[in-house]
């Protein structure tokens, strides 16, 4: 037993003064007359650690769109939980809502977002088959600054959580601030992008690819090159997994 109550401890104490007295022939001194408090239990529950028997994509859902753990919960319009195929393929993480997602709630609906699912689809991935998306910050940061330390902390249970849920066969980790925060790193993204990496999740490890965000594709053309040489890497790593029957013809 992890946690007693004082009536449990209250128990326990007197059947073992009864065995006691048992095995000193019988004789028992003056009933004791205990004083035990509860023990004091984790939250168990809390909005970021989750209960792991009884979590789901729902239950997280809930707690990001009602959590108060950083200050971003004062400007935002809408937490951004995630979206897309339960079990995926793929678990595409970004950085965090722009306004387009805080005004609707939804990952990469703006412009960074269209680019992204064309960039899915040509290696037969969608977010409505075998896709889940989803970002390290699920409130807006104001102004698309980069989130905070503390902010990727506090937002850091979520993240694990639904991954621990949704057991994805790989992930696609978009952007420096994805990435990095990923893997804990200040490794620039140019260093960690165009291979795999291993990343360890609650029981097991998912290869993990990094490419440049879709928003840094339309500032800079140069980087659309090199995103399509992980994108092929992706595509290929599933269908050497065997896994090319989840992909879209
Ligand atoms: N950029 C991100 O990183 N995530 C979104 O959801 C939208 C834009």
């Amino acid at each position: 037993m992890k946690y007693m109550t004082a009536a449990e401890k209250t128990t326990l104490a007197q059947f073992l003064d009864l065995a006691g007295a048992y095995c000193k022939g019988g004789f028992r001194s003056r009933q004791q007359d205990y004083q035990f408090t509860d023990d004091v239990q984790p939250d168990s529950t809390s909005a970021a650690s989750g209960n792991a028997a009884t979590d789901s994509l729902e239950c997280i859902a809930g707690d990001i769109k009602t959590c108060e753990a950083c200050e971003l919960c004062t400007t935002r319009k809408n937490a951004v939980p995630g979206e897309g195929a339960h079990q995926p393929l793929v678990m595409v993480i970004g950085e965090g809502p722009g306004a387009d997602e805080d005004a609707t709630g939804r990952p990469f609906v703006g412009k960074a977002g269209q680019l992204l699912d064309k960039m899915l689809a040509a290696i037969g991935l969608s977010r409505e088959n075998n896709c889940f998306i989803a970002n390290v910050i699920k409130c807006r940061p104001p102004g698309n600054r980069d989130p905070q330390p503390a902010e990727t902390a506090a937002c850091a249970a979520f993240l694990k959580r639904q991954i621990a849920i949704l057991e994805p066969r790989f992930i696609l980790s978009a952007g420096r601030v994805s990435v990095q925060t990923l893997l804990s790193t200040g490794e620039p993204i140019g260093k960690l992008r165009g291979k795999f990496i291993d990343f360890p999740a609650a029981d097991r490890v998912i290869p993990l690819i990094a490419t440049y965000h879709p928003s840094a594709l339309l500032r800079n053309e140069d980087l659309k090159r090199p995103a399509w040489e992980d994108l092929k890497l992706l595509r290929t790593a599933i269908t050497e997994a065997d896994l090319g029957d989840r992909l879209l013809q």
